[in-house]
């Protein structure tokens, strides 16, 4: 396992569809895995695709902290080998986002607020739940990366586009953000 280098906003990889993985089992997905888990703890973040670290393949991973959980419970470590997700009900929900690959910056992207995604383990077995809030912004958001999509192309209007530590010097913005 090693912690890899995180490819940046302009990266082609990362404006790029990623390929389905054949088989989710094949040690060669566990390993990728490894690295994608040891890069994202490194950085800090709360999920991570495998185009990151310049893998095109649809992998994500991703937890979700018990105080951004609208049961207060923490979703564990999850990785999600070939996901999709839709949408359950119309309603979008905006929030400040981040993303490893743009790094330093932040912004308001409207997301669903309620979703259905399912996927598979690394032995496997198929994933299917359903996610609000905080946990469905982040499946969005590495899924978006899957398709070659990043948050700020997401966003309806740059003027919220911002330096983290410039936003947390205001009175208004005294959150967390946390980037994936
Ligand atoms: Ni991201």
């Amino acid at each position: 396992m090693a912690a890899r280098e995180i490819a940046r906003m302009g990266a082609q990889v990362l404006n790029e569809p990623a390929l389905a993985v054949e088989d989710p089992t094949d040690g060669e997905v566990a390993l990728l895995v490894a690295d994608m888990l040891e890069t994202m703890r490194a950085a800090g973040g709360v999920g991570l695709a495998a185009t990151q670290i310049r893998v095109p393949k649809r992998v994500v991973i991703f937890e979700v902290p018990a105080q951004r959980t609208a049961d207060g419970v923490a979703m564990p470590l999850t990785t999600l080998v070939n996901p999709t997700w839709e949408p359950l009900g119309p309603e979008l929900e905006e929030a400040y986002e981040a993303c490893l690959s743009v790094p330093g910056l932040t912004g308001v992207v409207p997301r669903y607020r309620r979703i259905g995604y399912r996927g598979y383990d690394l032995a496997g077995r198929p994933i299917a739940r359903e996610a609000e809030g905080f946990h469905a912004r982040v499946v969005q958001h590495e899924i978006d990366h899957l398709d070659g999509m990043l948050y700020p192309l997401r966003m309806t209007s740059l003027s919220t586009l911002a330096f983290v530590d410039e936003l947390r010097r205001t009175a208004a913005a005294e959150r967390e953000v946390e980037a994936a």
